[in-house]
Parts: structure tokens; C-alpha cells; sequence
């Protein structure tokens, strides 16, 4: 979700800017940017794409020498307000000054017409070029930077980090950190770093301190300050700590595996999903009209994988909530099956990668026959997100581990705000019902928090579960879905055979299976049909089967039970156990000797039918 890095110190800032860049390419790779000041002459360089077009750009200029003094910001975007263009790219810059910024700008559209009414004029569709108009309308007041600079912060709401620079304050970058990271790093030789993450840090700089939110500061080539609280002038006082020396450890945040980071991280990124969508009476999307909805009166889903069980998810939330009707179909069966097309029905393609091919031809096929389409996808400028009508994005970030985790529950959300959306333009729900989903919604993310001991005790029963002939995970309503998401997790990363169903379906032929190899990890919640599941549950217990019993509420008759979290809404006990799955199947492939990150036979974009 961008990085940024800055630095103030007498080398070479271009190579220490693009260096670190690179280094956080993971976060995004829409457009990049620097501005620089170097002996007091201040340059600027953007470039659309990948990190290598910037650096092809200041080929030319660059110069590779040591400065008196010399000080920089620097950028890379993932973009979520204005598509990836040179004057979308950061850093913006106002009369004087220059900004960097990663996180969103809420309130940015009251800010900016504020800062029009004043005379301010915007080149960008970006929610970030308020901050620096904002400092210098201060600034220009003031006529002291780190006042303007407090002044300016305080008028920001949403998550950001921002680095700025000024004319009227050349030796000096003033930084801020509030709800997205920022670290700053010292080095032995008088310079300082700063970096999104620590990788950029590894290998130049020897000491560094993690930004509490709130922190604001400015540094100097001798000196650097920190305050408390946004825009105060109380000095904050900070520890150092040592930088380690191996970035792919740096990369995983001191986790194992990719997989196991991308699943802590859930309960920050769905918060950054729903980062300006959500109010108290409503969803916004600012990337469709607001009658984009109007006229369809069926939507059609293709995806695949773990994007297919999302949509499956979704089907339940969009038939309860927005009362239309929905059809959602593998993208590989779709293609070939001739399906009847109507000018009246929505196409929606869900993906992480925005590349899969058969999701892809899928969406060919539908707006070749005059569909409206749009594109529910993480990697913006993807084929997908090119080809569509219209995109929304799940910002979950750079999924990196090949069995997806952080993309299906940020894709469940956009389906769950999405079913809002149209319930509310097609008057389908209710302002109370509405009013309670919304608040639901907001309280999701600790629902995706993973417990320590749940961890542990998920590692302890992988032991337990690596023999027998296979698994069975069972649920009903939205939890057989889960289901589904939770046996493909655990085959594709331990090779242990496991199936999704229904667990009323059982009946009809499975439980011919049952014994006591058979092992059965059955979903439980409280809110939806819980007596019905316990019945089923119970079928299979009775015929020998091992039960693995995952509910809020204790279940005395299965041979393990995992409590996850009960909530106010269903769907709190969806994320909570979607977490559980995932830890399950990582710690039962870790169990195995498996590569977790990159099982076999698998890739992470499957562009091949
Ligand atoms: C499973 C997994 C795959 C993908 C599928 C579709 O963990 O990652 O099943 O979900 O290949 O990929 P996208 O979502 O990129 O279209």
C-alpha cells in the first residue's frame, strides 16, 4: 500500500532513494518519484511503473557523487485515488515543497475544496496533494515551517505517513506516522533513513526506532526531534534498537513464512479495505456512479480458487441483503458451457492477481457480449483491472505466499459492503438492518486478530492429524464456503487429501466414509443453524469419525475444539474461524517439512487455462 523512504546525509541520495525503493517495490509498483535536495538545489523525478523506469529517467542526470549535504524523499504507489499517471505520482508539490505519503486521506475531498475556495490550484486526482497545499496555505500565515507543518496534521483524518520537504526549510524533512508504518534509522557516519519498513534500512543504517501513531518530528543533518501527539510541541522520547543484518527475515516481519505474516496481517489490512468506504448510514465507492446498480437486475460472478469461495461468500450476503438475483460459476466451467447472457445482468470477476486466464477470458466473453463488467481485484493496472468497466480494489497489499489469505477476507468484505451498497440504492434493507451491518462491519477486524493461544494450540494438533484418509470440513449457510476455503487451504500446502461440504449434505452419501480415519474439522457457529450443524456433527461421531470442532460455544462430544470468537454478527464468526483454517493447514504443512510459501505444482498467478 506505497512506500516511502527519505534520507539526509552527505552520499549519494538518487542510489540511496532508489535503493531503498526497490526494496519496498512489494508495497506497489504503479509509479515512482523522488525529490531531492542536493547542496541546496532542489530536483524532482517521477516515472509511471516500476522502480527500473524512474531510475531509466534519471539515468541521464545522475551523478553518483557526495554532497555537503543533501536530502531527499522518495515514493512508490499503489494506487487508490487517480489512476497511475506522472501527475498521480508522488512527490506532490505545491509552490515550494514537496510531499510523500502512504495511507488515505479521508476527509481530503472537504479539505481540498477549502483549499480551491483559497486560491489553491490541483493537478492530481490524489487524496495526498491536500498536504501540501495545506502546509504552504499555513506556511504562507505562519511563516514558521514546523508550525504550518503541525497545523497542517492536524487537519488530517484517515491513516497516513508523510514526509515533507520545503524551500523554506531546506535543511530539514518533517515526518508524521499515523495508522500506516514509518521507521527511522541512524547511521554511524551522521545520516539518517527513513523507510516504510525496515528492509530498506538492513545493510546502511546500524540503529532504528518504529514510529508509535501520533509521533510527528523533523529531522536535520545534526539533529532529530520527536513529539507526542500530532502537531504538539512535547518532545517525545524514543529507544533505538539494533537493525538486523538478514532482510529476508526484514521482508517477513520475524515470521516463518509469508503465509503466516499475510495471515496476522488480516486485521489491518480488511481496516485498510474498508478505509473510506464506510460511514454510519453507508458504503461509498468512489470508483462507480452512484447508479451504477440502477438498471441490473442479476449479477453473474466468475473466479477461481479461494476468489471463487469468496464469491460463493458472497452469494449468501448479496440474496439476504440485497435481494438480487445472483449466479456465480468457476471461470473454467463458464467459458465453455455457452452460458445465456443477458444485457441486464452485472459480470463481476473476482481475483487477487487480476491475471488468472480463465477468470479473465471469462470477462472477455461477457463484455463481448455487452455486459457490464467490473473487476473485484488486488493488483491494480492487472489485465483484469484494465479490461473491466470499472475496479474495485481490495488493497490487501503484495500477497506473496502462493496460498492466498489476506485477498479472500478482504474480498469477502468488499462482497459484504457491496451487498449494502446495492440493498441500499435498491431499497432492500432497512435503515436499522443497514445501520447494524455497517457497525458490524467496522468491529470485523479484531475478529481477524490471531490469538497466541489459539496459534499454539493449532501447532499441538497438527501432530494429532497428520495420519488417516483424509478430511472432511463441513458447514452450513456461509460457513460451507469456509468450508470449502478451508480444505483447499490445508490440500494445497500439506498434500493431505480434504473436501469441502455441506454439513447437512453429509447424509446423502459421505458418511459412508466415516471412521475413525476419518477426520472431520466441523465449523460451529452460534449464529446460523447451530443446532442443525451439532446434529450433523453428531451423525459423524456416531459412526467414528475424528472431530475437530471449531465454535465459540464448548462441544464436549468431539475429540478436539478449537474456541474461536463469538460475536454480534455471523460474519464475525466467519473471519474468526477463516483464521483458525488458516493457521491449521500452515502449521500442519509445517508439520509435514512442506514449503509452505510455494507448495509444488503450484504458482501464485496462473496464466495458463
Ligand atoms: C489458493 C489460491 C488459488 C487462487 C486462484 C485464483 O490459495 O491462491 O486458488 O485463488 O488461482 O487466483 P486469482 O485470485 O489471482 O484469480
Amino acid at each position: 500500500m506505497c512506500g516511502i523512504v527519505g534520507y539526509i546525509g552527505k552520499k549519494d541520495i538518487d542510489g540511496i532513494l532508489i535503493d531503498g525503493l526497490k526494496e519496498l517495490e512489494y508495497r506497489g509498483y504503479d509509479s515512482a518519484g523522488i525529490a531531492t535536495i542536493k547542496d541546496g538545489d532542489f530536483s524532482e523525478y517521477k516515472a509511471v511503473g516500476k522502480i527500473k523506469n524512474l531510475e531509466a529517467k534519471m539515468a541521464q542526470t545522475k551523478d553518483d557523487k557526495s554532497y555537503n549535504s543533501a536530502l531527499g524523499i522518495g515514493h512508490t504507489r499503489w494506487a487508490t485515488h487517480g489512476k497511475p499517471t506522472e501527475l498521480n505520482a508522488h512527490p506532490h508539490i505545491g509552490d515550494y515543497s514537496y510531499v510523500v505519503h502512504n495511507g488515505i486521506i479521508e476527509n481530503y475531498k472537504e479539505l481540498k475544496d477549502e483549499l480551491v475556495s483559497c486560491g489553491k490550484t490541483f493537478v492530481s486526482q490524489t487524496d495526498t496533494e491536500v498536504v501540501v497545499h495545506m502546509f504552504e496555505y499555513y506556511f504562507d500565515k505562519l511563516q514558521v515551517a514546523k508550525d504550518a507543518f503541525d497545523k497542517t496534521i492536524t487537519r488530517l483524518k484517515g491513516a497516513y505517513s508523510i514526509l515533507l520537504i520545503s524551500k523554506v526549510a531546506p535543511t530539514n524533512i518533517f515526518f508524521i506516522k499515523h495508522g500506516s508504518p514509518l521507521a527511522i534509522a541512524k547511521s554511524k557516519d551522521k545520516e539518517f533513513f527513513i523507510a516504510s519498513s525496515e528492509t530498506p534500512l538492513i545493510g546502511v543504517a546500524t540503529k532504528v526506532t518504529h514510529l508509535e501513531d501520533g509521533t510527528s518530528g523533523v529531522i536535520n543533518q545534526q539533529n532529530i526531534e520527536f513529539f507526542e501527539n500530532s502537531g504538539s510541541n512535547k518532545i517525545k522520547n524514543i529507544k533505538w534498537q539494533e537493525l538486523p543484518t538478514s532482510k529476508l527475515s526484514a521482508q517477513k516481519d520475524g515470521y516463518r513464512f509469508f503465509m503466516e505474516k499475510e495471515t496476522y496481517e488480516q486485521s489491518d489490512v480488511i481496516a485498510d479495505t474498508m478505509m473510506g468506504r464506510i460511514s454510519d448510514e453507508k458504503i461509498v465507492f468512489d470508483e462507480i456512479d452512484e447508479n451504477f446498480f440502477e438498471n441490473i437486475n442479476h449479477i453473474q460472478i466468475c473466479a477461481c480458487g479461494t476468489s471463487y469461495h469468496a464469491a460463493l461468500t458472497g452469494q449468501y450476503l448479496f440474496e439476504r441483503l440485497a435481494k438480487i438475483p445472483i449466479s456465480i460459476e468457476v471461470a473454467s466451467e463458464f467459458r465453455y458451457k455457452q452460458p445465456l447472457l443477458q444485457k441486464s445482468s452485472l459480470f463481476i470477476a473476482i481475483s487477487q492477481s487480476g491475471e488468472t486466464a480463465d477468470t479473465l477470458e471469462a470477462l472477455k466473453m461477457a463484455k463481448k457480449a455487452g455486459l457490464t463488467t467490473l473487476c473485484i481485484c488486488n493488483v491494480d493496472n492487472s489485465s483484469m483491472t484494465r479490461f473491466a468497466d470499472k475496479t474495485i480494489l481490495l488493497r490487501a497489499g503484495i500477497e506473496k505466499a502462493v496460498a492466498s489469505t489476506k485477498a479472500f477476507s478482504t474480498q469477502v468484505v468488499v462482497l459484504w459492503m457491496m451487498s449494502l451498497y446495492i440493498g441500499k440504492t435498491k431499497n432492500t434493507i432497512n435503515k436499522t438492518t443497514l445501520k447494524n451491518e455497517l457497525k458490524a462491519l467496522k468491529q470485523t477486524p479484531k475478529y481477524l486478530l490471531v490469538d497466541d493461544k489459539m496459534h499454539q494450540k493449532c501447532q499441538r494438533l497438527s501432530k494429532r492429524y497428520l495420519h488417516g484418509h483424509g478430511f472432511f470440513f463441513i458447514g452450513r449457510d456461509i460457513f460451507y464456503p469456509l468450508s470449502l476455503e478451508g480444505a483447499l487451504k490445508l490440500k494445497e500446502i500439506s498434500y493431505i487429501h480434504a473436501q469441502g461440504y455441506p454439513a447437512g449434505e453429509m447424509k446423502h452419501g459421505p458418511i459412508a466414509l466415516a471412521d475413525e480415519k476419518l477426520f472431520t474439522i466441523a465449523l460451529m457457529p452460534q449464529s446460523l443453524l447451530a443446532d442443525k450443524v451439532r446434529s450433523n456433527v453428531q451423525e459423524l461421531i456416531a459412526r467414528d469419525s475424528v472431530v475437530l470442532a471449531l465454535s465459540p460455544q464448548t462441544f464436549e462430544l468431539a475429540d478436539d475444539f478449537i474456541q474461536t470468537k463469538a460475536g454480534e454478527h455471523y460474519m464475525h464468526e466467519f473471519f474468526s474461524m477463516l483464521v483458525v483454517l488458516q493457521i491449521f493447514s500452515m502449521e500442519l504443512s509445517i508439520r509435514v517439512g512442506n514449503d509452505v510459501d510455494m507448495p509444488r505444482n503450484l504458482a501464485k498467478s496462473v496464466t495458463v487455462e
